[in-house]
């Protein structure tokens, strides 16, 4: 039988060009986590899947997790989400640490989801979280910092949005104001986290499937339908939900004076599918319709800790796919071009005899660390220019009789044309060329 040489449904092969543009998003995410001094954590890729049934929802487990019992008969996932794990984690050490802890990783996850634009198998994800910030800070900070991150990439106020509520906002109005019980309010949740992602006419008749009565109905649509940050305080205070008033204010205060409130549009509808967020939530889109899915999500969660029998420590994050991130950044044209290596100096030799001479030179330039590359095999001075291009080289070597000879080489910077014949043993002169 022949294998297909396929990689598995909903996961890529990364070759060179690819695996470059991956480099370069996670040498930017690394860059602006550190901007913000959080610091860098890893979990095991398997976990008790009771991790992920504690919190993470419903649809998680039900559609999504690829799961099995190991030999030892226990049930364990690949992990589809980091939030779980880093949970525990802080929950083995944070009594000895002094707080916030600021944290992030770029895990590989896989979710069993149809492959789509935008949705694979396996994607990796940005996260990052910080516990035990005081009130509203760590939601400020957290939103400021995925903001950065996309600024980072080039990305401006044009190109992406933040659409943001509180969970709190929800729960005041779902519990307290329309008195749902928690099953019915669970599933308005589910039906408003689906709202944009179907036609606003099956959307009405979800929420009429509801059975909610006229002044629940009234209620909904008058929430449903404050798309400002102005519109929700003025429903709030309307009603009297004044701690939902503070909490949201703060936030919009706070996202004004960094001047971030550009960035960030007040939207009902984002609750996050996820059950273990508490307050604020948030998920960033790419304004171009093209990339319909949500490029981050994230959001606050104060009990996460307390599956773990410890005391609650709010904690707030974010992931950020590669996946979503990579079509934001073609679309908008920022994206570099990586469909060819960098290489400084590509090294050629014209006779059968220059190969020792080649691999010398090659050495020296690596003890000055200078990055180069030996072709291994005599080449025609007509064919090499291409070939030093398909490599990326800034410069070119060709040695020939005459430079073994007379220990020199022939050098030319492939962009400026320009040629040098160097001596071998005048190192100090190379390195002012090359660099
Ligand atoms: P999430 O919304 O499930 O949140 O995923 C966050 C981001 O990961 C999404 O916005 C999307 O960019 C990407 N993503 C998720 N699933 C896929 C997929 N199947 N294919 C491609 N990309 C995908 C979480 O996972 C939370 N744990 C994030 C978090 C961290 N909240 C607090 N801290």
């Amino acid at each position: 039988m022949k294998l297909s040489n396929q990689p598995y449904k909903g996961t890529r092969d990364f070759f060179p060009p690819e695996k470059r543009v991956h480099d370069y998003i996670f040498s930017k995410m690394r860059e602006t986590a550190h901007l913000y001094g959080y610091e860098a954590y890893d979990g095991p890729l398997l976990e008790e899947v009771d991790l992920y049934k504690a919190k993470s929802g419903e649809e998680l487990i039900n559609e999504q997790i690829y799961s099995f019992y190991d030999r030892g008969e226990r049930f364990v996932a690949i992990r589809p989400e980091m939030t779980p794990t880093l949970a525990r984690m802080v929950s083995r050490i944070h009594k000895e640490q002094s707080k916030p802890l600021r944290w992030y990783s770029i895990p590989n996850l896989m979710r069993y989801e149809k492959p789509q634009k935008g949705r694979l198998r396996e994607h990796w994800q940005f996260n990052c979280d910080i516990f035990g910030a005081p009130s509203s800070t760590g939601e400020i900070e957290i939103v400021q910092l995925a903001i950065t991150l996309m600024k980072n990439f080039g990305a401006t106020e044009n190109d992406f949005e933040i659409l943001l509520n509180d969970r709190g906002i929800v729960d005041a109005i779902f519990t307290k104001q329309m008195n749902l019980e928690s099953e019915k309010s669970h599933r308005l949740y589910k039906v408003l986290d689906k709202s944009k992602k179907v036609e606003s006419l099956s959307f009405k008749k979800m929420v009429t499937e509801l059975t909610l009565d006229a002044r629940q109905e009234e209620l909904f649509w008058n929430y449903y339908g404050c798309d400002s940050f102005e519109k929700i305080i003025t429903l709030l205070n309307a009603i009297g939900e004044i701690d939902a008033v503070k909490n949201i204010t703060s936030f919009a205060d706070h996202a004004k004076h960094l001047e971030i409130d550009k960035f960030i549009k007040y939207d009902p509808s984002i609750v996050r599918g996820l059950d273990y967020y508490t307050g604020i939530v948030f998920e960033i889109f790419d304004k171009h319709p093209e990339n319909a899915r949500a490029i981050c999500g994230g959001g606050s969660y104060a009990n996460l800790l307390k599956i773990f029998g410890e005391d609650p420590l709010p904690g707030v994050g974010f992931g950020l796919g590669d996946v979503t991130l990579t079509d934001f950044l073609v679309t908008h044209n920022l994206m570099p071009d990586f469909s060819s290596p960098e290489t400084e100096v590509y090294i050629t030799f014209q006779t059968d005899d220059g190969l020792k001479f080649a691999l010398n030179f090659a050495t020296k330039l690596r003890a000055e660390k200078i990055n180069c590359v030996v072709n291994l095999e005599p080449i025609k001075v007509k064919k090499l220019f291409s070939v030093a291009e398909k490599k990326g080289a800034r410069f070119v070597t060709m040695i020939g009789t005459d430079e073994m000879a007379s220990n020199t080489i022939q050098i030319k910077n492939m962009s400026t044309k320009e040629q040098h014949n160097i001596s071998t043993l005048n190192i100090a002169e190379l390195v002012r060329i090359l660099k």
